[in-house]
């Protein structure tokens, strides 16, 4: 294994952090020479790229998010003439503007890098087949794995998100050793296997590399027990690079190493943005240290999570994302997570891996139902256990009340891609008083 590391994973610990600190002064200058954002943003608090004399010089910087984004659609943020941009990517979002990213054609090379970095870390190898299911397109997923996977001398099938029937026929033929593709997705895949009569644990398939959404422990149990297979979990975000910006080792599948010879991540207090030590939970933020087209200095990825030190790689780990800080419902002044939904649901026995979570109002309250579909053999006593269970562990582990109702098999919406676990009908359910 250790001969096939590349040159950065082979850094030391000092050798990262002195690459770390040259090539953040480069990126910095970069983006204040370049892009008048950052520069209004860096005057406005009174700092200059040359004050960074130290990595954690990084925290007197100010942040970017979303909205600066938004407000520079769609090229405003780049710092290359658009000549230079050789692709760009876009994130949907639920309101308004797409958030818009571009690459250089070194930009294309690291990222493709990166990937290939990742695709190896879980545990493949050149030569072998990649069944590319994340959606091609604007979105990240596909393009990023597909060119990775080339990167790394393996054989790919782009076969995007969609048309499920025919993915389990191109998986039967093809004999692919590799599946890129979200977690929900693969549980649809899943579900696709079994109607057509084909045992999921007997294909091809090695490996899965699960990402673009949240997943917990209890998913990669489940997965990897009903295909026979190792899952491991992937990371990015468009606004960073996409897919490939930390990766989970296969021999160790304890959290996901952060490629830190191009990402330089922080962790900080989401409320007053201070930077936290390693090792405490708080919002993710990363300042892209190579990336020419569309350098990032701190931006605020919403995503909660930990930083850890390196255990199969010398580059620290981040833990498993426990959700995004958008996706936190708060309910009588509980916080919650769907990801603690999911460990609950699919640690109970009678249901199958896929739930929902409806919001609703009553009265001046919030109310959450947990939806969660029945397995196919299960017995009404058991669905009512199922339903007793969950109601009395979401009570016990995270400290509110929730309604339960058991659904049918085969009713609730499957994924194609990233899935969609709330459904907020608060306003709909609203129901004035006096
Ligand atoms: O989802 C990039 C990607 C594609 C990553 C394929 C992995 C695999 P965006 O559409 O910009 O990019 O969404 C980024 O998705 O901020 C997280 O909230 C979430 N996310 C991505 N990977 C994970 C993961 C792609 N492994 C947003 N675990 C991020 C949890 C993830 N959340």
């Amino acid at each position: 294994m250790a001969d096939m590391l590349d040159a950065g994973e082979r850094l030391n610990a000092q050798e990262l952090r002195e690459l770390q600190l040259a090539r953040l002064r480069d990126a910095l200058e970069h983006a204040y020479r370049n892009v008048p954002h950052y520069q209004a943003a860096f005057d406005k608090a009174g700092v200059r790229p040359e004050d960074c004399r130290s990595l954690a010089d990084l925290a007197r910087f100010p942040f970017t998010t979303k909205a600066d984004l938004r407000e520079n659609y769609p090229f405003g943020m780049f710092a290359v003439d658009r000549s230079q941009i050789r692709r760009i990517h876009a994130s949907s979002g639920t309101t308004g503007r797409p958030t818009v990213v571009g690459y250089t054609e070194g930009d294309l090379d690291v990222w493709a890098d990166v990937v290939a970095r990742s695709i190896r870390a879980a545990g493949g190898r050149p030569g072998q087949i990649v069944h590319v299911a994340y959606g091609y397109g604007l979105f990240t997923g596909g393009l990023g794995a597909h060119y990775g996977a080339e990167r790394l001398g393996c054989t790919v099938v782009p076969a995007s998100g969609g048309m499920t029937a025919r993915q389990v026929q191109l998986i039967q033929d093809f004999r692919p050793e590799i599946i890129m593709v979200t977690p929900s997705y693969m549980l649809t895949l899943l579900d696709e296997f079994e109607r057509q009569g084909i045992d999921p644990r007997s294909t091809s398939l090695k490996t899965g590399i699960f990402g673009a959404e949240p997943w917990t422990e209890q998913m990669r149990a489940e997965i990897e027990e009903r295909f026979a297979i190792d899952a491991v979990d992937i990371y990015g975000l468009s606004e960073v690079m996409g897919p490939g910006v930390a990766q989970e080792c296969v021999e160790t599948k304890d959290g996901l190493h952060i490629w830190e010879d191009h990402f330089y991540p922080e962790v900080v207090d989401p409320l007053t943005g201070e930077v936290l030590p390693d090792g405490e939970q708080g919002e993710l933020v990363f300042t892209s240290l190579t990336k020419q087209a569309m350098p990032v200095i701190r931006y605020r990825t919403r995503d909660l999570t930990r930083l850890l030190p390196g255990t199969a790689r010398n580059f620290r780990r981040m833990e498993k994302i426990t959700g995004r800080s958008d996706d936190m419902i708060i309910l009588r002044g509980v916080n919650l997570f769907p990801t603690q939904i999911e460990e609950i649901v699919l640690r109970t026995p009678g249901v199958a891996p896929h739930f929902q979570l409806r919001l609703t109002r009553e009265g001046r309250l919030d109310a959450l139902t947990v939806r969660a579909e029945a397995r196919a053999d299960a017995t009404g006593e058991e669905r009512a256990a199922a339903a007793q269970a969950i109601g009395r562990a979401v009570k016990d582990g995270v400290g509110v009340s929730v309604g339960v109702e058991i659904v049918d098999p085969e009713t609730l919406e499957r994924s194609v891609g990233k899935i969609r676990r709330i459904v907020d009908e608060r306003a709909r359910t609203q129901v004035r008083e006096g």
